[in-house]
């Protein structure tokens, strides 16, 4: 029988090569491609590989070669129909003979596909065109260059019903354009009209890097800031990532996939050479979405801003995956300054500002864990045993039961150490490198291997007095709750050398942001119950003072403000000099234009530190 091509390529547009090949043949992603033993030859190495990009297989000790439909002929020993049958049923398509419908149905998607791709190109040209210029100038003024707006196919639409009359014009069927909402039927018999109007235009591409919608975003204030198009045949918003098919090469090459929360950050991380981001389309993370990712890489990163919605965002996606995981698949969690997206964060602080946030990634279990210490107070038995109750809650939604046992595992030794301090204390806590963030002492505590972008250890010159500096910082903060509204949210944005002081820090904030006019006696029990007893001895004592005396509790609080102005801009600059020292030795061996532009742009930071 003969099929349509189009129905045939459907069928692999829906279904994976290495889904498919997945079921009978255990796969390794290997860089692009997978691998696994040969289902044609009795082999004891590997041989047989499975490129998705492409759509086959190839075995190279048989030289078996082919798609999904020759794969399942061969291993099934079908018929082409019978394969046909079979994939077509999994990828939700009935066959066309038994019902013509379906081939009206695919016909129209093509020409839907056609009409959403002639209206990408004509928002696109718009952009270059007089009508467009406050676009273009507004997309300029955002920061993106020409380049990046080319490869994103970003575009204008221009007021007025352009894109209904051009593409009329052209032969496109009103129909059709209404069914992918690039036009809206007119009230009450009126005429139909454009969808959007004087917005700059995201096309939003399907798997296979095909316009399928748009996001259009107004110049300046008015709501919706972003419209978007509603479901479309084309277009389930929850089962695409925005981004995905342009970050697919580097999120191979990389191994990891950064989620964002939106259009522009996207974009920026993208011009900022983190290729490798994705957003979910205006919504919270989705069950697919979540399953889409978890087939690109192990552990993507989730990544959020610092602030209140930030971390709700967290929370969610936390709550998504738990009940998920599996032995090696989880998710991290890189928090941004608070008030910043990726897009503000490389405007303001450049490239390595962001590849430092990427770096201190947190994983989930982490996560999960200061959650739960945000929601509770330990500082009582009853609280503590509430606070336990919370905590293992949490672990028995874990479906898996390995995964169940390592986190149950980590917890009850996080509980131990928390209402027993004394018994695992190590000062200073672990330093410098991409450890940050961990504590380090069980070996499971640490976070994932330090994912491959970019992360160097800083130099580790200067550490002690970087530590002093933290410690300067917190302890005035400690002995002068007053002074949070000024200092939070820079302390809060700070990378912390030393892991404990970062808990410490951590806890402190929380505390102070449930209950901000704590005192500082108040604040110290709390922290003291909830075993940090031992780190607040070290942190309030001369040690600390001999180097500020405004830090002291009887300091003026103006005096602790002023002193913490000075210290936070000397702990900055010395942490900039640091980036730049590195900068340079990057520059020496690989002198792109890249790193020279994150020169300037820390010289200039450290400018802004020097005259202050
Ligand atoms: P944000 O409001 O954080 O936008 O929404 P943004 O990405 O920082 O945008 P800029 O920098 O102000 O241009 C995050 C995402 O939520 C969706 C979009 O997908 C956006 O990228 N969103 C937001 C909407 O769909 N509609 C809206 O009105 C606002
Ligand atoms: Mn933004």
């Amino acid at each position: 029988m003969n099929f349509p091509p189009q129905f045939l390529d459907e069928i692999r547009n829906r279904l994976s090569v290495s889904g498919v090949v997945g079921r009978r043949v255990k796969l390794i992603r290997k860089g692009r491609e997978y691998v696994g033993l040969s289902p044609f030859s009795n082999e004891k190495s590997p041989s047989f590989t499975v490129n998705d990009e492409k759509g086959f297989y190839h075995c190279f000790s048989t030289n078996e070669h082919g798609d999904i439909f020759t794969f399942l002929m061969k291993t099934q020993n079908l018929s082409f129909p019978e394969a046909v049958e079979r994939l077509a049923e999994e990828a939700g398509l009935e066959m066309p003979r038994q019902d013509p419908r379906d081939v009206q149905v695919i016909e129209r998607a093509v020409k839907l596909r056609e009409a959403v791709e002639a209206a990408c190109m004509f928002y696109q040209a718009a952009l270059h065109k007089p009508e467009g210029k406050r676009g273009l100038d507004y997309l300029h003024s955002r920061g993106l260059g020409d380049e990046i707006i080319q490869k994103y196919r970003l575009g204008y639409a221009p007021s007025g019903n352009a894109l209904k009359a051009e593409l009329k014009r052209r032969g496109y069927p009103e129909d059709i354009l209404k069914e992918v909402r690039l036009i809206n039927e007119g009230k009450e018999g009126r005429d139909s009209f454009d969808f959007f109007r004087d917005r700059v235009m995201f096309p939003i591409f399907d798997v296979k890097g095909r316009p399928v919608a748009f996001g259009g975003r107004i110049m300046g204030e008015g709501e919706p800031k972003y419209l978007n198009s509603p479901e479309t045949p084309l277009f389930h918003k929850g089962g695409l990532l925005y981004g995905l098919a342009l970050a697919r090469p580097s999120v191979v090459d990389k191994n990891q996939i950064v989620v964002c929360e939106g259009y522009m950050d996207v974009i920026a991380m993208a011009q900022a050479g983190f290729a490798n981001a994705v957003a979910p389309l205006g919504t919270a993370l989705t069950e697919t979405q979540l399953e889409m990712l978890w087939k690109l890489v192990p552990e993507p990163i989730m990544c959020f801003d610092g602030d209140k919605a930030g971390q709700r965002a967290a929370a969610r996606s936390a709550a998504l995956a738990l009940p998920k995981l599996l032995p090696g698949k989880s998710l991290q969690f890189a928090l941004l300054p608070s008030g910043q997206d990726p897009d503000d964060l490389i405007r303001k602080s450049g490239p390595e500002a962001m590849a430092q946030v990427l770096s201190s990634a947190v994983a989930l279990s982490e996560v999960v864990w200061r959650q739960v210490l945000g929601e509770h107070q330990a500082d009582t038995p009853e609280r503590r045993a509430g606070f336990e109750r919370a905590v293992f809650e949490r672990v028995a939604g874990i479906a898996d039961q390995a995964v169940r046992e390592q986190y149950r595992m980590l917890f009850k030794e996080r509980l131990r150490d928390m209402f027993m301090p004394q018994r695992t204390f190590t000062s200073g806590g672990n330093r410098g490198g991409n450890n940050r963030a961990n504590s380090g002492r069980a070996p499971f505590r640490g976070k994932p291997a330090p994912m491959p972008m970019r992360g160097k250890p800083r130099p580790s010159s200067g550490l002690a007095v970087d530590r002093l500096r933290e410690q300067i910082l917190l302890a005035t903060l400690l002995n002068h709750p007053e002074i949070l509204d000024h200092v939070e949210e820079r302390l809060g944005a700070m990378i912390l050398a030393d892991s404990r002081l970062d808990s410490v820090r951590q806890s402190a904030l929380m505390h102070l942001s449930h209950q901000p006019d704590l005192d500082s006696q108040t604040l110290r029990t709390h922290l003291a119950g909830i075993g940090y007893a031992r780190d607040l001895e070290s942190l309030l004592g001369e040690d600390t003072y001999v180097h500020a005396a405004f830090a002291r509790p009887e300091a003026e609080a103006a005096k602790a403000t002023e002193g913490w102005d000075d210290t936070f801009g000397w702990h900055q600059r010395s942490s900039l000099e640091a980036d730049l020292r590195q900068l340079r030795e990057t520059l020496a061996t690989n002198p792109t234009e890249e790193t020279i532009a994150a020169m300037n742009s820390l010289a200039e930071q450290m400018n802004q530190y020097t005259h202050e």
